[in-house]
């Protein structure tokens, strides 16, 4: 499996990857692909296809990670891992010295897999997804 920069023509597949990751009112609309593509910064794990991607963005020394995506098939192989380190190192070439993101929590998955990567809990945000559908702010110091 390699990271690498997605790529327009992979924005079908990022599409449905995200569909399957999120519910519709959570997901990112297919047309902002396009934009995140061109704005932002977007990796996707490929290995004969695309299995998942991450998008982040840097301003200044803040690093902010917007999603992280792995289709249902591939999950528990070490692919959001890699994808996150992807995304760290390249977000921390661009000056990023403090990243993160929000996860809700009533995501296990996430939290755990941010945790490993070295995050720290910060602050609860109330329905930030929603009515009751709180998040949990994660940072990440970089030396
Ligand atoms: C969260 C998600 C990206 C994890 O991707 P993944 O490729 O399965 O993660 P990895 O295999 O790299 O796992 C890395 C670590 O994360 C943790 N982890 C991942 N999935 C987990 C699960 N279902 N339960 C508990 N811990 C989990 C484990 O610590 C794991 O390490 P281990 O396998 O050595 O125990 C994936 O489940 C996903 O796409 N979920 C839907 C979208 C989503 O919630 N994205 C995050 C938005 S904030």
């Amino acid at each position: 499996m390699m990271v690498r920069r997605a790529q327009r023509e992979d924005i079908p597949r990022m599409v449905e990857i995200e569909r399957l990751c999120f519910p519709e009112e959570a997901a990112f609309p297919p047309k902002m692909f396009s934009y995140l593509l061109t704005y932002a910064e977007a990796l996707v794990a490929y290995n004969g296809q695309v299995e998942g991607f991450v998008v982040g963005y840097t301003s200044g020394k803040m690093g902010r990670i917007y999603t992280l995506d792995v289709h249902p098939d591939y999950r528990r192989r070490g692919v959001g891992g890699v994808l996150m380190k992807g995304m760290e190192e390249v977000l921390a070439s661009k000056g990023a010295r403090i990243l993160r993101l929000e996860a809700a929590v009533e995501n296990p998955a996430a939290l755990a897999l941010y945790l490993k990567a070295g995050f720290r809990k910060g602050s609860l945000i109330k329905d930030y997804y929603g009515l009751g559908k709180d998040a949990c702010r994660m940072i990440k110091e970089r030396s």
